[in-house]
């Protein structure tokens, strides 16, 4: 089996914490079972390009339980956790290529050595393989029956390939499923991207000044956490809708300018690029912390940030001091890189549960009704979504309500007023 990941011996360590991310989702434990059973997708060639983590892992290991002969490579050079890419590799006998701080190239190279396994299902978190299949791979496109997008950054990119007429097969964008994006993207990138700033630098956010960039589903997971860490939250935003909401759900909402001069901490969450450039860096206080959880490393403008400073030096993991030449230090936090992944462990497997059974559910969805999709991106087919609702429920052991039929019929019916 080919393969390139950093060190074998990583392994054991490596599947304990797979073991212990799928204690956690057991959604997708119960997809896992049937598929072993069923075996509804044997024989079906599974290239995926996704965060190596553990429960990674755990989608990886019930897709080849399924049938599927499956493939992984990174879908960010910073997020990989080597000991899960190695148990993969030794325990679980699924060909991964991926090396936590690879670089670009390599991370190309990569994405290449998986598609080299001719897939018919890609699986990407930011829609680098349906890129580059479209791009440098058009050879494979005969093969595909279509592909799933694990989030925003990717759906935004596929559904402009749709609209220019040059998407040429089907997609799912598992990141607007309901199960997906009200919890993913918010409680999860809330709460991972707060560890991942606490390992990286160990500051006490209470009373700190927290400023948020974007108030989309992460940015508002972000700022509800940080408000709970008790720092004062600013939110900014180009939308004139959700600074509206991001009012009205109490926090103080400016401009980036404004904002550059008070923040202690900033976290850019828009999915667009230079949105914290030079104007910022030069207006910010002494000590000023800068990181990024949006998915690709353009958040943040670091050639502008490079050209601002004249000293740079590493002082803490995934912590780089630039000093500016007005005098005042800025820390950079990951290189700009997906700050959750890459200084912590991202989203914790209980909300990944919900992410990742839509994903396992959706490529059965493909294989199964691909031929009848059309070269678009669809949603997640509702009873799919309704249904992961309800079983995270019942594994969470809560039990809810039912309408009764004299409620149902009240509400399909317009005759009933006062
Ligand atoms: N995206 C965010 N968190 C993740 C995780 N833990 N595993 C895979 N993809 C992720």
């Amino acid at each position: 089996m080919e393969y390139d990941i950093k060190d074998l011996n990583l392994a054991d360590k490596g599947k304990l914490r797979i073991e212990w991310a799928g204690k956690f989702m057991p959604v997708l434990g119960n997809i896992k079972k049937e598929f072993e059973e069923k075996k509804p997708l044997e024989g079906v060639k599974i290239s995926a390009c996704l965060h190596v983590t553990s429960e990674t892992a755990n989608l990886m290991e019930t897709l080849k339980l399924g049938g599927a002969q499956v493939a992984l490579t990174a879908s960010n050079p910073l997020s990989t956790q080597d000991d899960a890419a190695a148990a993969l590799v030794k325990h679980y006998e699924i060909p991964v290529f991926a090396i936590k701080g690879e670089d670009n190239k390599t991370y190309y190279e990569h994405l290449n050595q998986v598609l080299d396994f001719k897939p018919q299902v890609t699986m990407d978190d930011g829609a680098d393989l349906v890129s580059t299949i479209h791009s440098k791979r058009k050879d494979l496109m005969k093969e595909i029956i279509g592909g799933t997008e694990e989030t925003t950054t990717g759906v935004i990119r596929l559904k402009s390939m749709a609209s220019e007429k040059v998407l040429n097969y089907p997609i799912i964008a598992v990141n607007d499923a309901k199960t997906k994006h009200l919890f993913d993207n918010r409680y999860g990138t809330g709460q991972s991207t707060i560890d991942g700033i606490l390992r990286a630098t160990n500051v006490l956010l209470a009373g700190l000044t927290f400023v948020v960039a974007g108030y989309g589903w992460c940015g508002r997971g972000v700022a509800m956490r940080a408000r709970g860490s008790g720092s004062n939250v600013i939110i900014c935003e180009v939308e004139p809708l959700k600074a509206l909401e991001a009012v009205m759900d109490g926090f103080r909402v400016m401009s980036l300018n404004l904002a550059a001069e008070i923040g202690d901490i900033f976290v850019t969450v828009t999915g667009d690029k230079n949105v914290l450039s030079s104007e910022h860096f030069s207006r910010m206080k002494e000590g000023a912390i800068i990181a990024n959880s949006g998915h690709f490393n353009v958040e943040i403008d670091i050639p502008a940030l490079e050209k601002l400073a004249e000293e740079k030096r590493k002082v803490r993991d995934f912590v780089e001091e630039y000093t500016l030449k007005n005098g005042k230090k800025v820390f950079l936090l990951a290189q700009g890189r997906l700050l959750n992944l890459s200084a912590a462990e991202g989203h914790p497997a209980m909300v990944m549960d919900m992410s990742f059974a839509n994903q396992a559910l959706s490529a059965l969805y493909l294989y199964r009704n691909g031929d009848k999709l059309q070269k678009q991106v669809y949603a997640v087919p509702e009873e799919i979504d309704e249904g992961i609702a309800i079983k995270k429920l019942k594994t969470m052991g809560i039990m809810i309500d039912k309408l009764t039929a004299e409620q149902e019929k009240y509400l399909s019916d317009w005759k009933e007023g006062t």
